[in-house]
Parts: structure tokens; C-alpha cells; sequence
């Protein structure tokens, strides 16, 4: 029997309509495609039509007598959103870190002195599969009650081909267990172990040597991603660590002009990164470079705000024709929430973006950050029916109300998950 499903009488369905080939274009991201007093009809998972409610009683008259109906009179409907850039899978918290920034210390001096990443690392290493296991699905979780359905999972707190497996291992396990799709990035050049940092180039090789062949043959990750930062991966490593995971299937990102300017957007054009993320120092050169080789900027704002340091220009980028896409960083040091909503709010009240650049960065542009937007991120005939339902009455509400989670109700491939 065919599951049919009406979503029916939304204030708004914010479609994302006609945005899905690639590469994104940072034009459209104004463009939402909404419906007002919209419905949606969805049959199998996926979403079968769009349109008003007289439309989609006339076009599919006999899926509308038999569908399930939800009515959501007075709220908003959009596409699932979409988390492409996140540390999903760690074991414990850095509370004690925060107090000490708050008191002064910086997140790279914690880190040099054996804290931060490697603080997580040891925690991490010490779990084991179980724990991990369930830490994480409380995440995913979370994660769905305010209304993300997919999310990248980034490994990188093992170090080690024995725990950067067990990490992917973990993510690869609750994406098929799990409701919430999980996509996988390989990040074993997160940093190099305490114990090796005088000496950094024979972690570097084992990375390109060892693990990155190991995960490409077992096929538990998509993308590679490295820390391209002052003090922890050059730009030179970086390029043969990208340049390396490239030669065996995996898509290259990079964690970029985070902390200082670095030529981490530069190297993400000139290897084809899918996408640069971070960018708080991005130069002007780089983000050229960026728009003229189609690498989307994936912005984490909740980043800058915990860390307390300047925000990306996002109005520079996508005005200089860089998509962008916006992501949490989850992470148990400089970014620790689950709330994708949190971080729209923050994208338009601290990067210049509108209300439209977020949602369309949250969804679709996310959704070709992680290369799945031809079957998540809108809302449109023959996509998975990921949905998010709010709250609200329309789409502007989301970034006015802020720091609130709106979310009324979640559907993923068709199944309430939230509501
Ligand atoms: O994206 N910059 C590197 N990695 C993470 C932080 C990881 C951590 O502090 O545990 C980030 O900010
Ligand atoms: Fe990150």
C-alpha cells in the first residue's frame, strides 16, 4: 500500500523551487518560491506536488481522498533543514574551556597547551563504540526536534586509523539506524596528535598513506576535510592531504581562514573543494578565487559568536558571487549547539544576510554543500519529503523571533518524526 500524506493549508510552503542543479547560484539565493496557502501532498517518502489546496484537489483528486491530512492552518512549511558541517560523533563536553576563554585564554593557546581538540581526542579515543553510539544519537536527536533532517558528521577526534574508523563507524551505523541521514567526511588531518607536534610530517604521511586508503576502501566517508590553520596543517600539507583523498574517491572541504588568513579559500579553489568552511579571514583574493571555481562557503557563525571573534562577511562573499550555505560546526569546543535555527538568526543579525540568503543557506545550498541537492533541500515533485513545520506565520518570523525553537512538527521521508 502507498503511504499518501496532505500537508494542507500552510500560511507559507517556502518551496526552494528551481534551485537545485549545480552549480548553486549565490543569485537565487533570494529566490524562495513561496506558496501562500500552500499544501503539499506526499505519497512513498517523497513529495509527489506542491500548490494550492484547490490545485492539488483537482490534479490528484484520488490521492487527496486518500491521503493522511495534517492540517497546519497558520504555519510555516519548508524543506527540512540541512546541517552540512558538524562533529557529531565525540564523547564528553569542554565547560571548563569556556571559563577560561571567558577569563582571557584563547581557543589556540588551549589547544597548544594540549587542550581543546586534543582534549577531545583523548576523550574520544577512551569511548567506546556504545557510548559513542549513544551520545551521538541523542545529537541526531535533538538535531530533528528543531527541524534539521540531514546532517554531515565529521570524524577527526582519533587520530588514529583505529579511532578515525571507529568515529565513521559510528556515523555510518546511525544513518542506517537512525531516521536522520548522516553523511560522512573523513577528517583525520584534524590535528596533529600532542605527542607528534614537533614533528608533524610523519602524521601528515600517515594520513595520506594509511587511512586515507583505508576509509576509501571501506566507503564510510564522502569527503575529506582538513584544519588548514597557522599551527596546525599548512597549506602545502593541506593541498597533498586533499590532493590525496582526491586520488581515492573523496571530495575535497577544508576548515578555512578560521582563525587567521591562511590561504585556506585559495587552496579550496585551486584543489575543487566542494566547499571552504569558516572563512572568518578569508582575503578578498579568495573569495574571488572561490565564486570563479563554484566552492560554496559553508558560515558558522555560531563559531565566531562563542568564540568571540569577527563574523564572515557573508554580504561580501555572496555579493561577490560565492553561494553560501550556513551550518552549527557542532562541536564540543567552539561551537557547542545543535540549533541550526540559532545559527539563521545570527546569519542575518551578524553577517549581513537576509532573511531569504538564510533559509536558502540552511536548506538548499546546504544540501549542495554535502552534494545531495538533487534529492533534499526543497520542496518540489520527486524529492525525499523531508519537512519542517513551524510555528509561525511566515518565513520572516523565524529570524524575528530569535533564539526560540519554532519547529511544531518534523516529517522525514514522509514519517512524522517531531510532532
Ligand atoms: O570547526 N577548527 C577546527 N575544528 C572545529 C573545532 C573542534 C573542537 O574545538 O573540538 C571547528 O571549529
Ligand atoms: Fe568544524
Amino acid at each position: 500500500m502507498t503511504q499518501t500524506r496532505l500537508i494542507k493549508n500552510a500560511s507559507q510552503v517556502v518551496t526552494m523551487a528551481g534551485h537545485s542543479e549545480r552549480p548553486a547560484k549565490r543569485e537565487a539565493m533570494h529566490e524562495l518560491n513561496i506558496i501562500e496557502n500552500g499544501s503539499v501532498l506526499v505519497q512513498d517518502g517523497k513529495v509527489k506536488a506542491v500548490g494550492t489546496l484547490s490545485e492539488l484537489e483537482q490534479q490528484y483528486k484520488e490521492d487527496v481522498l486518500v491521503a493522511e491530512v495534517l492540517d497546519v492552518t497558520g504555519k510555516t512549511v519548508t524543506p527540512g533543514l540541512i546541517d552540512p558541517h558538524t562533529h557529531l560523533v565525540h564523547a564528553g563536553t569542554r565547560e571548563n574551556e569556556y571559563a577560561m576563554r571567558l577569563k582571557g585564554k584563547s581557543y589556540m593557546d588551549i589547544m597548544n597547551a594540549g587542550g581543546g581538540i586534543h582534549a577531545t581526542t583523548k576523550a574520544t579515543r577512551g569511548a567506546d563504540f556504545d557510548q559513542l553510539y549513544e551520545e551521538s544519537k541523542q545529537r541526531l536527536d535533538t538535531f530533528f526536534q528543531y527541524g534539521v533532517t540531514t546532517i554531515e558528521a565529521k570524524s577527526g577526534y582519533g587520530l588514529s586509523l583505529e579511532h578515525e574508523l571507529k568515529q565513521l563507524e559510528v556515523a555510518g551505523k546511525l544513518n542506517e539506524d537512525h531516521a536522520m541521514d548522516v553523511v560522512s567526511t573523513f577528517m583525520g588531518a584534524h590535528a596533529v596528535p600532542v605527542d607528534e607536534r614537533d614533528n608533524p610530517e610523519p602524521f601528515v604521511k600517515r594520513v595520506i598513506d594509511e587511512m586515507i586508503p583505508e576509509v576509501a576502501r571501506r566507503k564510510i566517508a564522502k569527503f575529506n576535510d582538513v584544519f588548514c590553520e597557522r599551527g596546525v596543517f599548512t597549506p602545502e600539507q593541506s593541498r597533498r592531504i586533499l590532493e590525496a583523498g582526491k586520488a581515492h574517491g573523496l571530495v575535497p572541504k577544508i576548515h578555512a581562514d578560521e582563525i587567521e588568513s591562511y590561504g585556506g579559500a585559495e587552496l579550496a579553489a585551486e584543489v575543487g573543494a566542494i566547499s571552504a568552511d569558516h572563512l572568518l579571514k578569508a582575503s578578498d583574493e579568495g573569495i574571488l578565487k572561490m565564486a570563479a571555481n563554484d566552492v560554496m562557503g559553508v558560515l558558522l557563525p555560531g563559531t565566531a559568536f562563542f568564540l568571540m571573534a569577527e563574523f564572515a562577511d557573508a554580504r561580501k562573499m555572496i555579493d561577490s558571487g560565492v553561494p553560501v550555505a550556513l551550518s552549527t560546526d557542532a562541536n564540543p569546543g567552539s561551537s557547542p549547539t545543535l540549533s541550526l535555527q540559532f545559527i539563521m538568526n545570527l546569519g542575518c543579525l551578524k553577517m549581513g544576510m537576509t532573511p531569504e540568503e538564510v533559509l536558502t543557506a540552511a536548506t538548499i545550498n546546504a544540501a549542495h554543500a554535502i552534494d545531495c541537492a538533487d534529492r533534499i533541500g526543497s520542496l518540489e515533485a520527486g524529492k525525499q519529503a523531508d519537512i519542517a513545520i513551524f510555528d509561525v506565520p511566515n518565513h520572516l518570523m523565524l529570524s524575528y523571533n530569535y533564539g526560540m525553537n519554532h519547529v511544531e512538527s518534523v516529517m522525514k521521508k514522509g514519517e512524522l518524526v517531531v510532532g
